[in-house]
């Protein structure tokens, strides 16, 4: 290499390595493969060499400039490492991999009632499902022999989606799709039906301190041969009990509900009043918790099981008022304000 290009490649190295930020290194690029660089010179000042010295000199300048060029670019990638390195540092300790704060927390008082539930049901043999908060009309209504124009639906007016689904206002509408997974284990193999399903539910209604828009059920079948109206008190007093941890009074009315024949409403005595009445029982010193009953014969058969054969009882367990009776929540709204404050002075176990 001629001794100008070794002193240029020199001098470059050495300025290379004395930078320390962006901007310095653009000067530096500038100043060697720049328009008027050095680099850039040594190539200009080859016009008078023989054509042999030209080839000759112009390949060690060629591979100079591809030498610096590629410093440089190394050069930007390690400033760019460092500035970043510069910015963590500046942050102070942070570990990714650490848990939240969930002392500061607790579980909800919904999600603390349904585990109960599901245990004493788990532990009596029931499934536990899942299902969809949006679902179709035939789900939430027509399998359960409320045809269109039933005045049943009047009662619970939801939110409807564009393509005609709607978010679910019972979770009585996923008894269909249960009666038919479970059909074939009941019809071939003898085994009686008993599944549990909790989940969101939803009313286009007004709220005030026992409404809501948005609240909690828990719905319970069991279906085979000889299933009767003891099996349903049963395993109702069986879980209340448990939940409550406590003798609580009942009491059993008739009710309407067109997917159940006869149907009953399960009521629990106010334990927020003691049955003297406020706003949370509508002064009547009963809860309607659990309205239920035995399955209607159209719903059995529209969910492929032979009415003739089979009977089964349903329930509908109202969780968010069981949650309410359970922790003394006066007003339901309280239960999806979001406040942690307020929602974790009803629990204490975490
Ligand atoms: N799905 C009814 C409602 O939300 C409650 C209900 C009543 C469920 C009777 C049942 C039942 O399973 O047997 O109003």
């Amino acid at each position: 290499m001629s001794e100008r290009a070794e002193s240029i490649r020199q001098e470059f190295q050495q300025k290379l390595g004395e930078v320390k930020e962006a901007l310095e290194l653009e000067k530096i690029r500038v100043e060697y493969l720049g328009k008027k660089g050095h680099i850039t010179g040594l190539l200009k000042s080859m016009k008078d060499f023989t054509a042999e010295e030209k080839k000759n000199f112009g390949r060690q300048v060629n591979l100079l400039k591809a030498e610096v060029a590629d410093a440089i670019a190394k050069k930007t990638v390690e400033l760019k490492e460092l500035e970043l390195e510069k910015e963590i540092n500046s942050m102070g300790e942070f570990d990714v991999s650490a848990p939240l704060d969930l002392s500061r927390g607790s579980y909800h008082p919904i999600t603390l009632v349904q585990r109960q539930c599901e245990n004493v049901f788990k532990s009596m043999g029931f499934a536990v499902e899942d299902y969809s908060e949006i679902v179709t009309d035939y789900e939430c209504f027509e399998s359960l022999n409320i045809p269109k124009h039933h005045p049943a639906r009047d009662m619970q007016d939801t939110y409807y989606l564009e393509n005609g689904q709607l978010l679910k206002t019972q979770t009585s509408a996923a008894q269909n799709a249960i009666y038919k997974k479970y059909r074939d284990a009941l019809v071939n193999d003898g085994i009686p039906i008993k599944a549990i399903f909790p989940g969101r539910c939803f009313r286009n209604e007004a709220t005030d301190a026992c409404h809501e828009n948005t609240f909690f059920q828990m719905e319970g079948v069991m279906v085979g041969e000889d299933i009767s109206i003891s099996n349903l008190i049963f395993f109702m007093k069986t879980m209340l009990s448990e939940v409550f941890q406590r003798d609580i009074k009942v009491r059993l009315r008739p009710g309407f509900f067109p997917f159940v024949e006869p149907g009953f409403e399960l009521d629990i005595n106010c334990l927020i009043c003691g049955g003297e009445g406020c706003p949370s029982c509508k002064h009547s010193g009963w809860l309607e918790l659990c309205p239920c009953g035995m399955i209607h014969p159209e719903v059995l058969k529209a969910g492929g099981i032979d009415p003739e054969k089979y009977t089964g009882f349903a329930f509908g367990l109202g969780m968010t008022r069981l949650a309410m009776m359970k922790y003394g929540i006066k007003d339901i709204r309280d239960l999806n304000s979001g406040s942690l404050r307020s929602l974790s002075q009803f629990t204490d176990d975490k």
